[in-house]
């Protein structure tokens, strides 16, 4: 499958890595609904689109956590290109460390909510064609925090992996038509390092140094390519750091629902 007249929905698409993609997306012929609560970004990441690209992205202003607005933007985008949105990428994150229930409901809860929505809307099980869910985890996601403020995202960013894993090992892709993966970058050079001393401070004391926005957005090309060949199975983990070539890792399996 090819990225190619592929309408693809994208949480948190107004800025930063979000709009990276967008921008991917767009190159390559496909549409972008872009959905974020920061308008103004939103606003002018639309217009720098739709200047290079005409009518190929639309932004909506909303908030993930909202599941009603969120299902809404979906079919409203939806009318506007005339079409299945067939790829969902729940980017919309934050690093918030003074409200952990705040910081697991944008990057976890509203995520799940998301993924039901897609499964719902894409399963071919329920009048769907199949699609596509790429989440932005974290390599964070693959780790524990040692930062005490650092937890909850840490803990978000795993349960975002296992919700990934779950899914694939659950077979959504043979039963419900519907392919699955996550991406774990380190850190890369947007707003939620910049603007957060705490982040500053974890990069400072770590080696892992800090990609470009750039770098990442073309790990998410080769992941959409790589998931829709056989190179990799369905449910990939990719883990990006700035070291080293992006790579997929396997957790252990343990098949222990089976023995229930
Ligand atoms: N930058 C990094 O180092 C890094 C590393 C690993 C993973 N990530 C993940 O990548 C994703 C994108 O982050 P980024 O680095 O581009 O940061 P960013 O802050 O530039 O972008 C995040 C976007 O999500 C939006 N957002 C936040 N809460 C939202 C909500 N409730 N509803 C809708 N939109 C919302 C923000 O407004 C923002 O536009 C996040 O999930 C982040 O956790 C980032």
């Amino acid at each position: 499958m090819s990225i190619f007249n592929k309408i693809f929905l994208i949480t948190g698409g107004a800025r930063g890595l979000g709009k990276g993609f967008a921008q991917a997306v767009v190159q390559r012929g496909g549409k972008v609904i872009l959905v974020d609560v920061l308008r103004d970004f939103g606003v002018t990441t639309e217009k720098e689109l739709n200047e290079v690209y005409p009518g190929q992205s639309v932004f909506y202003e909303g908030d993930v956590t909202n599941e009603l607005s969120m299902r809404k933007i979906w079919e409203d985008g939806e009318k506007r290109f005339s079409g299945p949105v067939k790829v969902l990428v729940n980017n919309a994150g934050i690093f918030h460390s003074g409200d952990w229930k705040k910081t697991v409901n944008i990057n976890f809860v509203s995520l799940m909510e998301m993924t039901y929505l897609a499964m719902e809307k894409m399963s071919i099980k329920k009048n769907g064609d199949g699609g596509t869910i790429i989440n932005i985890a974290s390599a964070a996601g693959l780790t524990s925090a040692e930062v005490y403020e650092s937890i909850p995202y840490f803990v978000s960013k795993s349960a975002v992996v296992s919700l990934t894993k779950s899914l694939a090992s659950s077979n959504v892709l043979e039963n419900e038509g519907v392919r699955v993966a996550v991406m774990c970058p380190t850190f890369a050079d947007t707003e939620m390092v910049r603007g957060n001393h705490k982040v500053v401070e974890m990069v400072a004391k770590n080696k892992l140094g800090v990609m470009t926005v750039q770098r990442v957005v073309a790990d998410f090309v080769k992941l959409f390519e790589d998931m829709h060949s056989d190179k990799v199975q369905n449910g990939a983990i990719m883990l990006q750091t700035s070291v080293a070539e992006s790579q997929y890792i396997k957790l252990p399996k343990m098949n222990m629902s089976s023995k229930i």
